[in-house]
């Protein structure tokens, strides 16, 4: 029986790959991986590696890889349904039979209902008796009538039971209320309520449901946020709050901030395409969303420590998708927030002035370096000058890496031609760099011909590598996927093993408009896992994937078109009537 899709997306919801292994493996984290001794084969030092963002481990020392599911199978030895179980069991999922499987759908639309009660009633609740300080904490931070209504902010009151009897009166369940994440069960087996004596924020969707709730405490009492924890509808990672507003807005920008008190107040002068993530720092599923919704982005982060540091990291998680970033540099330490409020009804206009002298990402990255250095010194200039050149031979347009040249020669009144060499030794070292580990590891897996999962790559060995190249490319970028079927189908690919993989992957993409390693599991044998994310393990992301995906699919057509005679043997009969025709043509 396959298993529902709803079911599938439930489980990867609540099973989070770092936890499941980290119970198996001591697991540290570098960088955005963790790493620790693989499970699979016996070594000293640490070459297994977990991507908690792509859902997926890869052993550097061994080869093997997968997704959660294939971990389990291969660490309890066990087949796909099994594994699937345990995980189930693990996240306290059960396993659908039919009926139980319309039984989730239907815990997600009571956990909407509950949701949508549980703001009217706290909204209701900051206009009773019990709500009059949240009131006037809410217009003491200079919020209007209008703006506290359009957000739907309310009061959680103080009683433990007060949302908990309402929604129990109204026909909830106590495990609804559980599973909603608005209660808890206590030790002593009483149901809670989750949020008391806080400012609440609900959390809507683009479709308009509330998901989740942040709550804030109006004293200094840590924590100042509790914010839903991930439930069957709600994964913090994956949604933006006032996005709902802000795709409305049509201004093809959106102003990405840290806090909701930033977004509401950027809303209520007039920005109301502000929108900011959950208490977390931005993922890569919440930069292809922002991506969905527009071409620029303008950050908009506190002003201190963090928040620049937090700025950098955005960027990072941003550039990939191609969007245009702006850098928007409160003054004097402020959040948007404060800084709108300190200017009164000047606020909006002056907001709108750092907007639009807003640098971009580049430019701010520069300033950053900037500061590092006295350019008065003429070493300094120099390593000022160098430490540029690196950041800008990662610019994907030459046209950019020009401009800033420019600026930078200007500055510094050095030429600019020697700027760019510096800037084309950079690239030049790197993509060495790149392509010398890239052609090493393919050495090494298809010397001996060991490649067990594809055979035909070490015949094929350019083409497979464009094959693996355009696989990891539409995992990574599933919004790419019409750009690729417009160009190639299955059938054009070389080798079988990667033509199954991508047709696998197409069809997920195509319902789901975004695949993980876990999505297509149920289709491959845990070797097979293994090599699917081998590819996407020993591939740096794309700077520019537009443009990568061409190239590649490029050099795949050319490949294509060019299996010989002598390769005939081994080719299917499919590919050798491709061939005639293609020879016939030609001839013409
Ligand atoms: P105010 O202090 O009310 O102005 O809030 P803010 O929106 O400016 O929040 P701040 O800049 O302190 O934090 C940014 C965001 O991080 C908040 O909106 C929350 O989403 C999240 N956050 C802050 N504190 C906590 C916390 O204690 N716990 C959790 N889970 N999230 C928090
Ligand atoms: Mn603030």
């Amino acid at each position: 029986m396959p298993l529902p899709d709803e079911f599938l997306q439930e489980l990867k919801l609540r099973t989070d790959i770092a936890d499941v292994i980290s119970s198996y493996v001591n697991l540290k984290r570098v960088g955005r991986n963790l790493v620790g001794l693989c499970p699979f084969h016996s070594e000293k030092t640490p070459s297994f590696s977990v991507s908690p963002e792509n859902g997926f481990f890869h052993c550097f020392g061994c080869g093997v890889g997968g997704d959660v599911i294939t971990f389990i199978k291969r660490i309890e030895n066990l087949d796909y349904i099994d594994a699937v179980k345990l995980l189930a069991s693990r996240a306290g999922l059960e396993i659908p039979t039919d009926t139980q499987s319309k039984g989730l759908s239907e815990l997600r639309k009571r956990i909407f209902e509950a949701n949508r009660e549980a703001a009217r009633f706290f909204h209701k609740a900051l206009y009773s008796q019990d709500g009059v300080h949240a009131l006037s904490y809410l217009r003491g931070r200079a919020l209007s009538e209008a703006t506290i209504k359009h957000f739907g902010l309310g009061y959680s009151p103080p009683s433990r039971f007060a949302l908990v009897n309402y929604l129990r009166a109204k026909g909830f369940k106590d495990s609804e209320l559980v599973s909603a994440n608005l209660a808890f069960t206590t030790r002593s087996g009483h149901t809670m309520d989750r949020f008391f004596d806080r400012v609440m924020f609900p959390i809507i969707d683009v479709r308009g449901n509330v998901i989740a709730f942040g709550g804030r405490i109006m004293s200094d009492e840590k924590p100042k946020y509790l914010n839903t924890s991930d439930t069957p509808v709600f994964k913090k990672s994956s949604n933006l709050f006032a996005l709902n507003f802000a795709k409305n807005v049509g201004e093809n920008m959106l102003i990405l901030c840290e806090g909701y008190m930033d977004v509401i107040a950027l809303h209520q002068a007039g920005f109301q395409n502000a929108i900011a993530t959950l208490g977390t720092s931005l993922t890569t599923e919440q930069a292809m969303i922002i991506k969905r919704y527009c071409d620029t982005v303008a950050i908009c982060y506190d002003a201190d420590e963090a928040g620049q540091k937090a700025t950098s990291r955005a960027i990072g998680i941003l550039r990939p998708t191609g969007i245009d970033i702006r850098i928007i540099t409160v003054p004097s330490g402020k959040d948007p927030d404060e800084f709108i409020r300190s200017y009164g009804e000047q606020g909006p206009v002056r907001f709108r002035k750092l907007l639009e002298s807003s640098g971009n990402d580049v430019r701010y990255q520069i300033q950053k370096v900037r500061k590092k250095y006295d350019t008065q010194i003429p070493e300094q200039r120099i390593s000022f000058l160098n430490e540029c050149a690196r950041l800008l031979a990662e610019l994907n347009s030459d046209i950019d890496a020009d401009v800033y040249a420019g600026e930078l020669a200007e500055e510094l009144s050095v030429s600019k031609s020697s700027i760019k060499n510096e800037i084309e030794k950079y690239r030049k070292r790197s993509f060495r760099k790149e392509s010398k580990e890239r052609i090493r590891n393919i050495q090494l897996k298809t010397s001996a011909a060991n490649d067990r999962i594809n055979p035909e790559k070490h015949r094929n060995l350019r083409a497979a590598n464009a094959e693996e190249a355009i696989i990891a490319i539409l995992i990574n970028n599933p919004d790419l996927a019409d750009t690729i079927m417009s160009r190639i189908s299955a059938d054009s690919f070389v080798t079988s093993f990667n033509k199954r993989v991508f047709s696998v992957l197409l069809e997920r993409v195509k319902e789901m408009r975004s695949v993980s390693p876990m999505d297509i599991s149920e289709a491959f044998t845990a070797d097979e896992m293994s090599s699917i994310t081998s590819i996407l393990s020993s591939r740096p992301r794309e700077n520019n994937p537009k443009r990568a995906i061409q190239e590649y699919i490029d050099i795949l057509l050319e490949e294509k078109e060019k299996i010989s005679p002598e390769k005939a043997a081994s080719a299917s009969d499919e590919e050798m009537l491709e061939y005639f025709k293609k020879l016939r043509e030609r001839k013409k």
